[in-house]
């Protein structure tokens, strides 16, 4: 059984999905392991830290493996160096990518999407949803704090007094409440928003204080699955003259708002962004997916009369050690599952988390959600 830990070859993606930590115990599954060189670097992992955790570390890793560990989904160029049915583990962002699947389908190999894992008790140490979003929350607000000229916590001093900053929240799922614990700890005034009721009890638990429009749609606004559902024209009006108000007042608003397959909903318009004083920032976690921010460009800091839209992107590798360390312990206890008493490589393909997250297989697309359109 061989594990080909890759580097990844977009330049702006510093995580990696194994460390020196998972290695070891890959190797107790029974598993050789090759990474190749570079692969860690920029999550602060030099080879020789993985070569003492008794991994190789080889320019041919890819060569042979039967299972290769990745961040992104491998693009078709690198697809030539991996084996046919090998399987790859990796965050492949599937919707709307449909040539991409085809390639991944093409070359034979087994393609499971990490973030598709079903959310349920036994898949939580394999959700990288939640562990990235967990840091994109927190390092939403440490961006935010650097962006903003003011301090964040009221200081009173010989001077004079420095107000609180007032910090919005907007979109309370795993980003969203990391984001809110963030400020509190640095000593911002913090409200929240989010479409979905049960967030309310969760905001109002962590000091914050919750907003929203609170009619029967909303009560409503939660899939079985724990999601928020894409919201009617009619609720998006309401919730946006409640934002209105609201914004006009704040100093640092987070936006964090996904809804799952679907485009980011547009939650701030460019006309409430001109409402805000000069020196505000806002920071949108969503600017990958569309924006929850009128005006946010990827990857920039926009400025607006005074005020700052941060769109950067990937931000949970903006702190990339870290964000290594949890996705691999997420791949690692994915990966456990595939492995048997007689440390072989054997996956149970009517497993629910490997029926769930299975893109393709043996040369086809294999998952329902992602067949190829019938011409
Ligand atoms: P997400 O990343 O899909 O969305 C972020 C937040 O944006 C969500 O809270 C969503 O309700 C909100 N949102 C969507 N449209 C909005 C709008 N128009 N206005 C305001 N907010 C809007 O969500 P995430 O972080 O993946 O969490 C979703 C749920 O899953 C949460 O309830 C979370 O606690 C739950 N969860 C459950 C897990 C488990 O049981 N294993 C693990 C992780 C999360």
């Amino acid at each position: 059984m061989k594990i080909a830990v890759a580097k990844e070859q977009d330049p702006a993606e510093p995580r990696v999905a194994a460390t020196p930590d998972t290695v070891k115990k890959l190797k107790a599954l029974g598993a050789e392991v090759a990474v190749e060189p570079g692969a860690g670097l920029k999550s602060g992992l030099p080879d020789s830290d993985f070569t003492a955790a008794g991994a190789t570390v080889t320019a041919d890793a890819l060569k042979d493996a039967d299972v290769v560990f990745k961040v992104k989904r491998p693009e078709a160029s690198e697809l030539a160096s991996y084996k046919r049915g090998a399987l790859v583990l990796a965050i492949m962002d599937p919707y709307g990518n449909d040539a991409a699947l085809k390639s991944m389908a093409d070359a034979g190999i087994a393609a499971f999407a990490m973030e598709l894992m079903p959310r349920i008790t036994r898949a939580q140490v394999m959700d990288v949803l939640s562990s990235q979003a967990n840091l994109a929350g927190y390092r939403a607000v440490i961006d935010g704090a650097e962006t903003f000229g003011r301090a964040m916590p009221m200081m009173m001093t010989a001077a004079g007094t420095v107000p609180a900053a007032k910090v919005f929240i907007m979109g309370v799922g795993v980003a969203g409440l990391q984001a809110i614990a963030t400020a509190r700890r640095l000593g911002a005034i913090v409200t929240a928003t989010d479409v979905r009721p049960a967030t309310k009890e969760q905001v109002e638990s962590l000091g914050a204080k919750f907003l929203a429009v609170e009619d029967e749609e909303f009560k409503n606004a939660q899939t079985a699955g724990g999601y928020a559902k894409e919201m009617s024209k009619e609720y998006q009006a309401k919730q946006a003259a409640l934002t209105a108000e609201h914004i006009k007042k704040q100093d640092i608003v987070i936006t964090t708002a996904l809804i799952p397959g679907r485009p980011a909903p547009r939650l701030v318009t460019a006309e409430m962004v001109k409402s805000m004083k000069p020196g505000s920032v806002l920071v949108d976690l969503a600017v990958e997916r569309g924006g929850n921010v009128e005006g946010a460009v990827p990857g920039q800091i926009v400025e607006i009369d005074g005020v700052k839209i941060v769109g950067y992107t990937n931000v949970a590798g903006r702190v990339a050690a870290s964000a290594s360390a949890l996705y691999a312990r997420n791949l690692l206890s994915f990966f456990e599952t595939m492995v048997n008493k007689e440390k072989a490589l054997a996956v149970n393909w009517d497993d629910e988390l490997v029926k769930a997250t299975a893109l393709t297989r043996d040369g086809a697309v294999v998952h329902p959600n992602f067949q190829p359109k019938s011409a």
